[in-house]
């Protein structure tokens, strides 16, 4: 699977509220507003996010790092990390992380909107878009998130994306500092038949 790290999704002015949304991998020449989002938006996603990049990934070493990670993942087929630009400023990331192939032919989900882009419909559409991605362009088959049961906005933004839920992980992931029990959701290609492939794909 090759996908190019210039795709672009445009997500339309009506569908959040405010400026129109661009979908995309990042490069080294977004590392301002990436360190700037990751700034602004650091007390906002600390309690809900897995901390793996220490204390501050908006200092340059690690933003560059992320970015580096991004992209290498990108290009070797391993994850597709899609950040929401409005003009130059980062408003959110929705990224497809540990794609496995073969039998499998899946990834995990994840997503965070910025505090001040929240409550518009913004994570619901990244996604809808993602999940788009992941079925009609990266060919995957399976879509999988992780919830902490607490947190309510996240849980509606699967519910509203057509998401089963599948049980419930004890101590799934570190976040803040804890092992945290998560809900388990999945999509696969089959839970709203096979609109999102493309037409010669529809026999798979
Ligand atoms: C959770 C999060 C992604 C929601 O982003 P958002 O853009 O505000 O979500 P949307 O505007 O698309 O809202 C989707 C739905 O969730 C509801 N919702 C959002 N936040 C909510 C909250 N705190 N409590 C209850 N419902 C909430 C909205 O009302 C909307 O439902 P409705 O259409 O029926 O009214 C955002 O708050 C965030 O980034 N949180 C921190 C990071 C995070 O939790 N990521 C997910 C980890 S699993």
């Amino acid at each position: 699977m090759r996908i190019p790290l210039s795709h672009r999704i445009a997500i339309a002015e009506s569908v959040t509220g405010t400026a129109p949304v661009v979908l995309r991998g990042v490069v080294e020449e977004d590392l301002a507003p990436l360190r700037s989002a990751l700034k602004k938006n650091a007390e906002h996603l600390a309690p809900w996010t897995p901390a793996v990049r220490g204390p501050m990934p908006w200092t340059l070493v690690e933003a560059a790092r992320t970015v580096a990670r991004h992209r290498a993942e990108w290009e070797e087929d391993r994850g597709y990390a899609l950040f929401a630009f409005a003009g130059t400023t980062i408003v959110g990331k929705v990224a497809l992380s540990h794609v496995v192939r073969g039998a499998m032919e899946g990834a995990y989900l994840g997503y965070w909107v910025a505090g001040d882009a929240q409550g518009r419909g913004l994570a619901t559409a990244l996604v809808a878009a993602a999940v788009r991605f992941a079925f009609a362009t990266a060919g995957l088959h399976r879509v999988q998130a992780a919830v902490m049961p607490r947190n309510l906005g996240s849980l509606r933004v699967l519910a509203k994306n057509g998401f089963r839920e599948e049980g419930l992980a004890l101590r799934y992931l570190q976040i803040a500092g804890r092992w945290e029990d998560h809900t388990i959701f999945a999509r696969t290609v089959e839970d709203d038949g096979d609109s999102h492939l493309s037409p010669d794909r529809r026999t798979r």
